[in-house]
This record gives C-alpha cells, structure tokens and sequence, in this order.
C-alpha cells in the first residue's frame, strides 16, 4: 500500500479531513470538529494538517498547531475501515518530522484516558505527564479522565 501525505492548503486538505473526521470519531464522546472549527484552527499561523491519502481518497489526517518551539497535536484520525494498518502510526511520526523540521522541540497532547491511542503515543515515545479528572464530557453526559502526553525533540 503507498500512502500518500500532503500538508496545509494543497489540494483540498480541510475537506478532505472533514471526510475523515465524521467517520473518525464516535459521537458518544463529541470529539469530532466541524468544518469552522478546523477551518477556524488553520487560519492561525503555526498550525498544519497531514492528510494520508490512497488513489487521492483520504484516509486519516493529523492536525498539528505550534507557538514558538513548542507544538499540540490537536487532532489525529483514521478511517474506521482502514485501522490497524499504521496509518495513524506514519501520521504521527510525519507530523514530529514536519515538527523538527520547523525547529519545534516538543510535542504535547491531551488525550481520554480510554481511548485506544494512548498506546500508539506512548509506543511512539511520549510520555505520560499528568491526569485530568472528569475533564471531557461526552454526549452522554459521562464524564472522562484526560492524560497529558509530551515528547521532547531536541536530540
Ligand atoms: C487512534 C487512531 C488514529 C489509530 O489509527 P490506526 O491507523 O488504526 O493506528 P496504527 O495502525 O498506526 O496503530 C499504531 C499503534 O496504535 C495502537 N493501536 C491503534 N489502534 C488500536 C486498538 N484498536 N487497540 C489497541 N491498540 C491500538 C497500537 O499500539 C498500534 O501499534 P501495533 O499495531 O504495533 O500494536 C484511530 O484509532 C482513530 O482514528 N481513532 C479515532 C479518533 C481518535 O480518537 N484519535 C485520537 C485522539 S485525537
């Protein structure tokens, strides 16, 4: 499989990642992002969106925004039905290499406790900087611990 990525405004990155995120990300916990909203995000400097494509039909995507030396991976999504396929794995890694090369030194992320990504970032070498009690509330009303990730880039 030849994977494709592409970054900021080429081609049709916003809408191709819209595909990706109404698929992504399961409306129990009201995690997805509308279009304004990621729209919105990249109309601030510092900020980048990998799309992962196969035969220009998008995948997953990665949303990164950056101040200074420091950058947040705000969003990282893969289409349910191509899971499992390190795809979300070569976003992430695309994205601290896009991060090195703008002379960022760290990554930070905030992810619920329970979602199954806390693997894949703690195999990619974040590490686990603290919890937030009961900080997301999902559509039902329940209520989910967040975990602080971060990774340090200067060697
Ligand atoms: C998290 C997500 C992006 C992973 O995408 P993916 O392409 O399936 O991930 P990969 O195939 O690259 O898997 C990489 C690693 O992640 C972990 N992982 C991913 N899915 C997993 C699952 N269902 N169960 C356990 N571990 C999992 C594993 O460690 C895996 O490595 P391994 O295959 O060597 O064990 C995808 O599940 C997703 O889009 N989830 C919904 C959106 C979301 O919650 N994103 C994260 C917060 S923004």
């Amino acid at each position: 499989m030849q994977i494709d990525l592409y970054e900021d405004g080429e081609r049709n990155a916003l809408a191709d990642a819209m595909e990706v995120m109404v698929r992504a990300f399961d409306p129990v916990f009201g995690e997805a992002w509308t279009m304004s909203q990621l729209a919105g995000v990249m109309l601030m400097p510092g900020t980048w969106l990998t799309v992962a494509q196969l035969d220009a039909a998008p995948l997953g995507f990665a949303l990164v925004r950056s101040v200074l030396d420091e950058c947040e991976l705000l969003l990282l999504a893969v289409d349910p039905l191509w899971r499992g396929r390190g795809i979300g794995e070569t976003l992430l890694r695309h994205s601290l290499t896009t991060a090195r090369r703008r002379g960022i030194t760290s990554m930070n992320l905030e992810v619920r406790s329970t979602n199954k990504a806390v693997k894949l970032y703690e195999k990619s070498g974040f590490e686990y900087v603290h919890r937030r009690p009961g900080y997301y509330r999902g559509n039902d009303g329940q209520l989910h611990d967040a975990l602080s990730f971060r990774i340090d880039m200067l060697a």
